[in-house]
Parts: C-alpha cells; sequence; structure tokens
C-alpha cells in the first residue's frame, strides 16, 4: 500500500514537473519574437531562395543590410532577369542602425534624345513599337554604388562574387524564368539568340543558362567600380551595342547619370511609424491606404468572422482609390510636389474613407482608374540585418525582359521604363535636357 502511494506520489510529481515545463515551453515560445522556425539574427527575402541565401551570406559575414540587398539583386539579375538588371532602375528604403530612414532613388530618366510625341504611341500597345524609344537612362549601378558609399560594410567587389559565379558557371533554368522566355517567341534580336539553343529553339527549364558575357562585365564592375559602367569601356561597348538595335541613348546619358537620396516620409500607424519613398515614388498612396484602413480602427476581431470580409472589401476599395491617383504623383524634381503631399494628409483620407461602400463596388470611374497596362516583371528584396539595419529595394526593367533589346557584348538588358508614362503623364517635359521619371513607384 505503501509502496503504491509513493508511486503515485511519484507520478504526480513527474505529472506536475511536466506540465511545468511544458507551461515554461510555451510562454517562451509565446515570448519568441520568431516562433516556427523565424529567424533571430537576420533576413533576405529575395524572389527565389537563391538570392536570399546570397544575401544571408553576405549577412553572415558581416555585411550591413544594404551589402545583403545589392548582392541579392545582383543575383536577381541572373535568376530572374526578364524582372530586372543592370539595364534597369530602383529604389532603396535604408534604415540605419540609428533608426534614421533615407531614400536612395535610382530610377531611370530620360534620355537627351527623346520623341517628343512618345505619349501619342501609349495606344499602340503591346507591342510598343519602335521598341528602343521607351528605353530609359539606366539608373541601376549607380543605386548600388550610393547606398554601398552610404552603408555598406563588405568591399564592394565582394558582393559581385556569388552572382559572377552564377552566371559564369552556369544553373539550370528555375520555373519561373522559364515561364517568361516564350515572350521572346516573336522577336529575333540578340536577346533571343541568347536564349536559344544551338538549333535556335528557345530554352526551357531545367536547361543549364550561362550569362558569360553578364560575367565578364561584373567581374569588372566589381574591380572598378559602377563608373566602368557610366564612363568606362563598358559604357563604350554598351552604346555602341544599343544604338546599332537604333537606340538613341548616348555616352554623355549615361555619363550625367546621378542616383540621388533623400529623407523618407512617415505615416504613423498605432506604435509603429511607417517609412515611405516619397515622389516620384509611390509611398503617398501606402500613406493613403494606411489612412484609410487606420480610420476604421482596426483590432484583432477585424480578421475574424464575419469582420474579415468587409475589412478586405475597405481594404480593396482603398486600394482601388490609390491606383486612381497613381496619375497625380509627379516628380517633384519638374513639378510641385502639394499633390502627393495632400494625398498623405489625414483629412484626404477622410474623405475617400466617406466614399467607400459597405457591401458594393463602384465603377473604374468611381475611383478614376485610367486603364493601362500594368507592369508585370519587377522585384523586390527585404533585408534585416543583426546590427539593426534594413532595406527594403524593388527593382525594375519594367515589362517582361524590359525592351527586349540587349547588348551582347555587355550582357546588359534594356529596360522600357517609359511605357510608364503611359495613362498617367499627359505629357512628358524636357526640363534642360534630362527629363526624370514622374511615373508612381511599383
Ligand atoms: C527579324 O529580322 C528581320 C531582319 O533582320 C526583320 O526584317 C524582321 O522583321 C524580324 N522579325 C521579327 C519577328 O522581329
Ligand atoms: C516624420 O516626418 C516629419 C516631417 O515630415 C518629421 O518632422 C518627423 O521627425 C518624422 N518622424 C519620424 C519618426 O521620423
Amino acid at each position: 500500500m505503501a509502496r503504491s502511494k509513493a508511486r503515485i506520489w511519484t507520478c504526480s510529481l513527474l505529472l506536475v514537473c511536466f506540465l511545468v515545463v511544458l507551461i515554461v515551453c510555451v510562454v517562451m515560445l509565446a515570448k519568441s519574437p520568431c516562433p516556427e522556425g523565424g529567424f533571430t539574427k537576420g533576413a533576405v527575402a529575395a524572389d527565389s531562395e537563391t538570392c536570399s541565401k546570397v544575401g544571408r551570406d553576405i549577412l553572415r559575414s558581416g555585411g550591413s543590410a544594404v551589402d545583403g540587398a545589392i548582392a541579392a539583386l545582383l543575383c536577381t539579375s541572373v535568376i530572374n532577369p526578364q524582372s530586372m538588371g543592370l539595364g534597369g532602375g530602383t529604389i532603396f528604403t535604408v534604415m540605419d542602425g540609428s533608426g534614421k530612414v533615407k531614400i536612395i532613388n535610382a530610377r531611370e530618366t530620360v534620355p537627351k534624345m527623346f520623341n517628343s510625341n512618345l505619349m501619342e504611341d501609349c495606344s499602340k500597345t503591346p507591342s510598343w513599337t519602335p521598341v528602343g524609344q521607351w528605353i530609359g537612362v539606366p539608373g541601376e549601378l549607380r543605386g548600388y554604388e550610393l547606398a554601398h558609399r552610404l552603408y555598406g560594410k563588405l568591399p564592394w567587389a565582394r558582393l559581385f562574387q556569388p552572382t559572377i559565379k552564377l552566371a559564369r558557371s552556369g544553373f539550370p533554368i528555375p520555373a519561373v524564368q522559364a515561364r517568361f522566355i516564350p515572350f521572346l517567341e516573336n522577336t529575333n534580336g540578340s536577346l533571343r539568340k541568347l536564349y536559344s539553343d544551338k538549333d535556335g529553339n528557345l530554352l526551357k527549364a531545367g536547361d543549364i543558362m550561362k550569362f558569360e558575357k553578364l560575367a565578364d562585365t561584373l567581374e569588372i564592375l566589381a574591380k572598378q567600380g559602377a563608373d566602368a559602367f557610366y564612363t568606362g569601356q563598358i559604357a563604350e561597348n554598351f552604346i555602341r551595342d544599343v544604338q546599332n538595335e537604333g537606340v538613341k541613348l548616348t555616352l554623355e546619358d549615361l555619363a550625367s547619370y546621378e542616383a540621388r537620396v533623400s529623407d523618407a516620409w512617415n505615416v504613423s500607424l498605432g506604435e509603429y511609424q511607417i517609412y515611405l519613398a516619397p515622389p516620384p515614388s509611390g509611398g503617398a498612396l501606402i500613406g493613403l491606404i494606411l489612412n484609410i484602413m487606420k480610420g476604421y480602427a482596426p483590432n484583432p476581431e477585424s480578421m475574424m468572422g464575419e469582420e474579415r470580409a468587409q475589412t478586405y472589401h475597405r481594404f480593396v476599395e482603398a486600394c482601388k482609390f490609390a491606383n486612381g491617383l497613381k496619375k497625380h504623383l509627379r516628380d517633384p524634381q519638374f513639378n510641385s510636389g502639394a499633390v502627393a503631399e495632400k494625398i498623405t494628409e489625414e483629412s484626404f483620407a477622410d474623405h475617400l474613407r466617406s466614399l467607400i461602400s459597405g457591401g458594393r463596388s463602384h465603377s473604374a470611374q468611381y475611383y478614376n482608374v485610367t486603364p493601362y497596362l500594368d507592369s508585370m516583371g519587377t522585384t523586390h528584396v527585404s533585408v534585416l540585418a543583426e546590427d539593426g539595419t534594413a532595406v527594403a529595394a524593388t527593382s525594375s526593367i519594367n515589362l517582361i525582359f524590359g525592351s527586349k533589346v540587349y547588348s551582347p557584348s555587355t550582357g546588359v538588358i534594356l529596360n522600357n521604363q517609359l511605357t510608364d508614362f503611359c495613362g498617367k503623364a499627359e505629357h512628358i517635359v524636357a526640363a534642360l535636357y534630362c527629363t526624370m521619371m514622374s511615373s508612381s513607384g511599383w
């Protein structure tokens, strides 16, 4: 009897210990900032696992968030070259270790020689012919250069190594890239050649793809810096190639290109401060959507039961109004920034919220949305580093494979970013000789 009592006591004690351990575990898990196998030190989200890992390895070797973002973007330029690359442009939102946020704008600019009747050709989609007239001056590398100068920790060349290796030794074409190769079907330029086997058939998923010319270019850029692309031998080869394709870009366009740094805009959201990229980027529209939603005083119940559908409805309606306002965002370098500032005022959000009807939506005119071919392609990289720095970077050559103009001697695919004026700008204003994009962000 005494023995079985002792056994019961022992079992009870064990049970209590087990419960205590369980409770401690649950509490620790609940308190952990990243439950379910999350990351506690840093994280990189690129649009492919390969490039997220490239960025992560840079963080692990002591890189800042900017270092990780640049390496991940360079990698994306070969893993998803239909979306972005050195022939495009980018916008970085960067938070330093002290919490200060800056915006680096390296989007394309309008070349000195542009077709003044460009807007008349907007309706001639989807072929966008002649293709070359939609090409903007690439800003991508000047953006990386400026970001690295301000926030980089690792040597510049180190950021290029993983991508040079990938581009040189080749890799099986991933499914996503393969899905867009058929977009080259009706072309017969040098980009089609790059993507064709020796019988002239387009490559497919799993075929080995090498970007050898791009690898050469990246090697030079790693050693010599961005200047090699904008003023050096690469610039000369690049301009000769694209002029052969009827593109009016000049050495002067490249040499005069400058990336810009500015302060971020912000909106407060409860205990959070949201930082936005000011015009010509579309951050003001994100601010508007957040301000509209803030007025509904959302709480955890807003995403449950019946309320959930209504919350989504309100969000979608807010997005439609924001979309309708895209065309009013202008580049402050050439236009007044007043409209974008008004868009982020809470009173303006209050007004639009009053136009959102519960349980129904309206025609496109109600939201002032002009139909236009929205951009496909484009990529985004988000990086959080252990030192408290963070980056959100969007990069694009605009549509799938951009203009589909390829420079065979440098391996660079050119953007067709000027199509972004379509449906938004009435005309393109030449200021001095270089007109910045006035489209909204992505
Ligand atoms: C292919 O190239 C030829 C000349 O090189 C040109 O006349 C023709 O229009 C091109 N075809 C396509 C589909 O681009
Ligand atoms: C938000 O922006 C305003 C200026 O527009 C600035 O005065 C303020 O310091 C910013 N707040 C934060 C937290 O950065």
